[in-house]
């Protein structure tokens, strides 16, 4: 199939390099044209596992290019993808503008009829709202589709080629089957419905997983009260099938470029539909309590100020394998640190260079190694579950001058570190 993937971020420049690598002939379109000259010559503007090899492939296979323009991009194209970013607004809607820029552009430039399929997270009546906007502005024949991404930066690739389901909604059955055919080799179900139910699945699923983790987050408020242990009562909850065992890490809260948005907004649309959507309320209270929880831990042991103190702080981006460090909250933490007065070394794998941007250099260092930030600093924290974290050395770890490790994603192992004489603050365990 001639497929039109237009942005190419986390979504789609993964998704316009599987598309190829399925056999289909694929043109990603960004407006940026510094990341379409980056791509070319084989950079990634983005981090993530096993891209820059698949783009690669795509490249010389023929199957893959990049242009700069729309019109170009969309021109041979039988079905247009629609990738760009849906941020959150200012009132916690999702900001649609960069959707209206494209159906601007693909309006004034669509000479054939075409599949519009909107990939980006839109809530629920957009899909409809862009194709009488698109109508309005041309006599070419299209059908709306709405296919809604679930990869989870990290484990992109992997996540397309091996996804749970596919969501194809539209009020045209040709459309449906004909999309439905690029994801048929997959094997896993696809899920054909109208439009608004397949733009909630995205919401709802997204809603339905971070209230997992407040969920849990709050259990663990529990265990440290209680003494139970929050791994042993994840672990006993999630072997029923019913819970299942995923997203239930305790942790200083969920952060990243979807959840936060995206339940946000689910929360904003329900409420312009007249429906106060009380489970979600708490849920992004919790989760914007809990880093402050985690960060009680730290004052319960040093008080509301840190001058003087040099705080190793393993982890920036919002989760680990991925250079993104959009809502994340291990930099939330660091900068409430550093508001405390403390000098931060701080060390990620793949985020520094996006976290120096927002961070800046003013008290903190960014270190070449997690060693060189852990090596004789005051204490550490833990705010991002690379597993490279796990493998610090005991040497580094007792050169932690005040032997406290406070850990925010239950990362290490608490009996090895009593072991070495470390005091371990973790969450939801004694
Ligand atoms: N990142 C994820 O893990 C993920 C997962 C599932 C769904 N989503 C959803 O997918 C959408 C995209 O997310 P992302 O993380 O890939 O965003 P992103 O910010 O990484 O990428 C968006 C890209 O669109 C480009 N762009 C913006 N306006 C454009 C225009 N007019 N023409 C051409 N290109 C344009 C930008 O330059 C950028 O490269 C969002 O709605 C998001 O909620 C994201």
């Amino acid at each position: 199939m001639r497929i039109c993937v237009i942005g190419t971020g986390y979504v789609g420049l993964v998704g316009s390099s599987v598309f190829a690598d399925w056999g289909n002939e694929v043109i990603g379109v960004d407006n940026n044209p510094e990341k379409i000259k980056m791509i070319e010559s084989g950079v990634m503007p983005i981090f993530e596992p096993g891209l820059r090899e698949l783009v690669a492939k795509g490249i010389s296979s023929g199957n893959l290019r990049f242009t700069d323009s729309l019109k170009a991009g969309i021109n041979d194209a039988e079905i247009i993808f629609i990738c760009v970013g849906t941020p959150m607004g200012e009132d916690g809607s999702a900001d649609l503008k960069y959707i209206y820029q494209v159906a601007d552009e693909i309006a004034l430039e669509m000479k054939t009829p075409k599949i519009i399929s909107i990939k980006s997270t839109v809530p629920v009546g957009t899909n409809k709202k862009i194709r009488e906007y698109i109508k309005n502005k041309t006599s070419v024949e299209f059908d709306s589709v709405s296919v809604p991404e679930f990869l989870r930066e990290g484990s992109s690739i992997e996540d397309m080629n091996q996804t749970d389901r596919t969501v194809i909604g539209s009020n045209s059955p040709e459309a449906i089957e004909k999309v439905s055919r690029l994801f048929e080799h997959l094997n896993s179900p696809i899920v054909k419905c109208d439009l608004e139910s397949a733009e909630l699945i995205k919401y709802a699923s997204n809603s339905f997983l971070a209230t997992k983790i407040s969920f849990i987050n709050e259990i663990a408020q529990i265990c440290d009260l209680s003494g139970a242990d929050v791994s042993k009562v994840a672990q006993g909850m999630g072997l029923d099938s019913r819970i299942g065992p995923k997203f239930l890490n305790a942790s200083i809260g969920y952060g990243g470029s979807c959840f936060p948005k995206d339940v946000q907004a689910l929360y904003k649309t329900s409420s312009d539909l007249g429906y106060h959507f009380n489970i979600l309320e708490s849920v992004i209270k919790t989760n914007k309590d809990q880093k402050h929880y985690f960060i009680e831990k730290i004052k319960k042991v040093y008080g509301e100020g840190l001058k003087g103190k040099t705080v190793a702080c393993l982890g920036l981006a919002f989760k680990n394998d991925t250079d993104d460090i959009r809502e994340s909250v291990a930099i939330e933490v660091v900068r409430i640190l550093r508001d405390m007065g403390a000098e931060i070394k701080a060390f990620d794998p793949e985020a520094m260079p996006n976290s120096k941007k927002v961070l800046g250099d003013s008290g903190i260092t960014y270190c070449a190694t997690k060693e060189d930030a852990v090596t004789n600093s005051d204490f550490l924290v833990i705010l991002t579950e690379w597993r490279e974290f796990k493998e610090l050395q005991d040497s580094v770890l007792i050169s932690v001058k005040d032997k406290n490790i406070f850990d925010g994603r239950n990362l290490l192992d608490r009996t090895k570190l009593g072991n070495l004489g470390i005091n371990y603050y973790c969450i939801g365990k004694k």
